[in-house]
Parts: C-alpha cells; sequence; structure tokens
C-alpha cells in the first residue's frame, strides 16, 4: 500500500479537542519529535481564539520537550499517563491544569487493552522504517505502542532518517493474551526473544507519514558528584559482600538500575570493579554508562525498553551496530517491566527514593508529601518482585535542611515489606530479617546524616510500644518543620515528650 506525506500541520488539523493519542517511545527515545509541537501551536491558536482545546496523552514513560514540554506550556494536555519528568508539565499537574495518574509501568498496556481508559483516537508512532503491508520498525524506545497501535482509530507515522535501518532485529515485540488466557511468557533469560522485529498495523489506519530527521535529545551526563560517589561505591561493595558470603549465586544476576546521575555513577562502578563477575542487565532504560560497559565485555547483553543513551552517545551506537546489534534488545515496557519475568530472572533492582523513613518505607514520587515530582514509574514494578531490592539516596538534599531519611515518609510508593536495603553517601542499611525497630537503628545508625541522628533518635524514643513504634502526634514534624522554618533541622520534639 502507497502512503501519503503530509506536513505537522496538516496531521494536528485533523486532531480535536479531547481527542487521545497513543505515543511510542520510552523516555525521550522513540517519541514522536513533530506533530506533537504542532500540536502545540494550534492549541495556542485555538485558545486565543477562546476555544479550549486539550488532548489525552498516554505514553510507555517519560518524553521530552517535543511533547510534554511544549503541550504543557500551551496548557494543551487533559489526563496524562502513565508517568512524566518534564518541569512544565510538572506545574501543570501540580496545578491540576492537567489530570495525572501515576500508574506501575507494566500495567499501562494491558489496563489499555482491559478498556480502563477509554478509545484511542490517534497512535503516533516514530519509525526507523515501514513497509508497505504496515511491517514498521521502530525507534529506540519502545513503550506501550504495541498495544495503543492496534486500538487506535488512524494512525500517524514519524518517518525518522536519523534511525538507521540496522536496527532491525534489535526489537523482540510481544504482546501477552489477557485473563483468563494468559499463559506463561516464554523468557527465561534476558537474552530470549518471544515475539517479532517489527511491530505489524493495519497500514488502512495509516492517515499519513511526517518526516522527521533527529537524535532523540537526550542531554549528556554531568560528572558524578561526591554524594553519588559514595552511594556508588557504597553499593558497589554492598553486591560485593552478598556475592562473597554466596547469596547471590556465582553467575550473578540481571541488573535493573533506575534513571538519573547517581544510577548512572553506580553502573559505572559495578562495570570498574574486579571481583564482581560480568553481568547481564534486565531493565527498562539503558543509559550512557551501559554502552561503555557492553564495548568492555562487562556486561555482556543489555534488555531494555529504551536506549536511552546522550547524542553523543547514540551516535557512537549507530556508528558501531555490528558490535552493538545482538547485545541489546528492546522490549515494550509491559515486558522489561513484566513482573512475573522480573521474579522468575531474580533481578537485582536498584532506585533511586526522594526520601526513606527509619522503618524502611520509601518515597519516589511527592516532594513533601504533596507535590508530584515524576512518578512512580517501573520503581514499583522492579521493587515488589526483585531477588533483592537496593534504595539509593543522598542522606540529605538542599545543603542539609532537607534529611532524606525521615520519621514516616510523607508519601509511600514502596512499602517496608518490599524494600531490602537501603543505602546512602553515609552507608549500608541491610533491612532483611530485622523486625522494624531493629530496622530503624540499622537506618539511623547507617544511612541518616550526623546532623540528624540524634533527632532521629528522639523520635524513635517517642513511641508508645507496638510492633511498629510510630508516634502518631509527631511523625511528621521533620516535614512541619521544613514548612514552617524551611529546615528540618528545628524539629523540637520536646512539645510530643
Ligand atoms: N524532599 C524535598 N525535595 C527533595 C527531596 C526530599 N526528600 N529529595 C530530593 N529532593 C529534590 C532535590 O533537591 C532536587 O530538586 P532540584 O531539582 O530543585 O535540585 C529534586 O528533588 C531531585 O532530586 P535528585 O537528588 O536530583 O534526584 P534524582 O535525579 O536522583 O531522582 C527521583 C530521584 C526519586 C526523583 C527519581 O529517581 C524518580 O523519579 N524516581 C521514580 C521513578 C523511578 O524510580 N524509576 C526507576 C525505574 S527506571
Amino acid at each position: 500500500m502507497a502512503y501519503d506525506f503530509i506536513s505537522a500541520a496538516d496531521a494536528a488539523e485533523m486532531i480535536k479537542n479531547g481527542d487521545t493519542l497513543g505515543l511510542s517511545g520510552f523516555t525521550a527515545p522513540g517519541n514522536p519529535k513533530k506533530l506533537t509541537e504542532a500540536l502545540a501551536e494550534k492549541a495556542a491558536r485555538e485558545h486565543e481564539q477562546g476555544r479550549e482545546f486539550k488532548v489525552n496523552i498516554f505514553t510507555g514513560a517519560s518524553t521530552n520537550d517535543h511533547v510534554d514540554g511544549i503541550l504543557a506550556r500551551n496548557n494543551a494536555i487533559n489526563m496524562r499517563a502513565p508517568y512524566q519528568n518534564t518541569p512544565d508539565l510538572r506545574k501543570r499537574i501540580n496545578a491540576h491544569d492537567t489530570h495525572y495518574f501515576d500508574r506501575h509501568l507494566s500495567e499501562m498496556a494491558q489496563e489499555t487493552r482491559y478498556g480502563f481508559y477509554g478509545d484511542t483516537d490517534y497512535a503516533i508512532i516514530e519509525a526507523a522504517d515501514i513497509d508497505e503491508n504496515g511491517e514498521i520498525l521502530l525507534g529506540c524506545g519502545v513503550g506501550n505502542i504495541p498495544t495503543y497501535a492496534p486500538r487506535a482509530k488512524k494512525i500517524f507515522i514519524e518517518l525518522n532518517e536519523a534511525l538507521p535501518k540496522s536496527l532491525m532485529g534489535m526489537h523482540d515485540i510481544y504482546v501477552p493474551a489477557d485473563p483468563p488466557y494468559r499463559r506463561e511468557i516464554p523468557i527465561f533469560s534476558p537474552k530470549d526473544r518471544a515475539g517479532r522485529p517489527t511491530l505489524k498495523v493495519d497500514p488502512s489506519k495509516i492517515v499519513g507519514i511526517i518526516k522527521t530527521n533527529s537524535l532523540d535529545g537526550v542531554k549528556a551526563f554531568t560528572k558524578p558528584d561526591e554524594v553519588s560517589e559514595h552511594i556508588g561505591a557504597n553499593v558497589v561493595n554492598f553486591l560485593i559482600s552478598e556475592y562473597r558470603k554466596g547469596r547471590i549465586p556465582k553467575e550473578f544476576l540481571p541488573l535493573q538500575s533506575g534513571v538519573g546521575n547517581v544510577a548512572n555513577a553506580v553502573l559505572h562502578y559495578l562495570g570498574v570493579d574486579k571481583e564482581l563477575p560480568n553481568f547481564m542487565m534486565y531493565t527498562e532504560v539503558v543509559q550512557d554508562s551501559v554502552l561503555e560497559l557492553l564495548r568492555l565485555g562487562k556486561c555482556t547483553f543489555a534488555s531494555t525498553c529504551s536506549m536511552t543513551f546522550s547524542d553523543e552517545v547514540e551516535k557512537q551506537l549507530f556508528a558501531d551496530m555490528n558490535y552493538f546489534h545482538d547485545k541489546i534488545l528492546l522490549r515494550p515496557a509491559e515486558i522489561s517491566n513484566n513482573p512475573e519475568i522480573i521474579r522468575r530472572l531474580g533481578v537485582i533492582a536498584m532506585n533511586t527514593a526522594l526520601e526513606a523513613d527509619i522503618f524502611g518505607n520509601v518515597n519516589s514520587t511527592h516532594v513533601l508529601g504533596t507535590r508530584m515530582m515524576n512518578g512512580i514509574g517501573g520503581s514499583g514494578d522492579f521493587t515488589r518482585n526483585a531477588y533483592l531490592s537496593i534504595f539509593s539516596c543522598p542522606s540529605v538534599t538542599k545543603e542539609g535542611l532537607i534529611s532524606n531519611i525521615v520519621p514516616h515518609v510523607s508519601h509511600a510508593d514502596h512499602s517496608e515489606h518490599s524494600v531490602d536495603v537501603i543505602i546512602t553517601d553515609q552507608g549500608i542499611a541491610d533491612l532483611r530479617a530485622k523486625d522494624p525497630v531493629q530496622r530503624a537503628e540499622t537506618i539511623i545508625e547507617n544511612c541518616a546524616h550526623p546532623m540528624y541522628r540524634e533527632l532521629l533518635w528522639d523520635y524513635l524514643k517517642l513511641g508508645k510500644g507496638g510492633q511498629t513504634p510510630v508516634s502518631l502526634n509527631a511523625a511528621f514534624a521533620f516535614h512541619k518543620a521544613f514548612a514552617d522554618h524551611g529546615d528540618m533541622r528545628k524539629t523540637d520534639f520536646s512539645q510530643f515528650a
């Protein structure tokens, strides 16, 4: 079938107020790059004319400025899921201009198929190539498009000429059957393939093809600061000690690593360590440090949903596809983050917290309990199902005004029942086989910053018994002190004694 090429502006004209769009990609890679910009311009024009114009945007995870950034600045997003990390959209969410629901990334696709989120009007798919039968070679991030595309009434393709055709063979597109017909997902090692190298869509649904030509625009990492280096070193020391004790099998286990500078630093340290054996990754994003580890042979294989490489590193990948082609496999989010597979493979999960409390509960999403930062992302998928769940964060933030170890988390994403280890720049708290009071003692002693330790001991003494001696009066005293005085160190527990 021959397709029509159209401009992004003409495509945007077809999209109506209230439409629901399902986008390809996961983090910046694989996202559309032009049509959503044209849509933002259309929204601005409509708003100038006094007309309502907002769309619902469902993605794989976070996007980039071409999508969430520009659409949020133009107040063009009504409903958004399952994850974001853009400052402009964050403002809209916290002002309730955009209705954001924050879902575990593994669940978004199946819940879309279950009909929980209504119809999909348009799928917008970034492609490296497409043939006349609707076989699409996807770009560097997959996300939930294998579910959004077949459900969509109409499809736009963004054909990105910056993507090499040699990506063919790097994707494994598999959509499980829904209950009550679901069977085991046949993935027993990070390398196993269960699906197809391309995404097949109905070619008659394709309204038009928009040409683009740009890399994914991921920013390069800054050099890790001293705190990230300490955290990275502590994570590596913990894994080495577990390995020496024989609590990690001699072949080692696949690693999952979260996003950001700390996660990048941790992987770097794992790479330079001589004692740890070579390892594979079963994860949702691979960042810059992983390409280097693959080149060195320290990481032998990476299964992921997205190659979230900075443009510089993406160019290195494209220049050396012969080497990397059979070392990276791109999967849909519901497979990269699938609880069944994570549990089966024994993935070691390493994620980052905003704050953790002394009993081992973790807040990954809400600053001071109220303001959405990014979302839970895949951290819940991995934490709950991992062989070992590690959370790391700096012991303090904002030069010590905030302690990231608090009496009680102001929002709970991961409970004490799932979190095995907490690691800060100060040290390691291994929470396994400890009751809540023993956990509190370990976390205060090993992970809290010295400037907050006494305060946390004072809090623990306030509890009036029970298995978990929470003080109902003082649980949020740190947060209250920050709200009142801009400094958690001003907490005064004497009033609660
Ligand atoms: N209270 C208030 N603010 C806090 C805070 C706390 N306890 N801890 C951190 N912050 C602030 C920081 O000061 C920083 O603010 P700034 O942007 O004004 O400098 C901001 O929050 C981000 O903190 P930072 O230490 O730079 O975080 P990070 O880049 O390591 O990210 C998370 C940490 C938790 C936000 C991030 O990992 C996340 O979104 N996690 C959820 C999703 C996830 O885990 N996905 C993993 C699967 S891939």
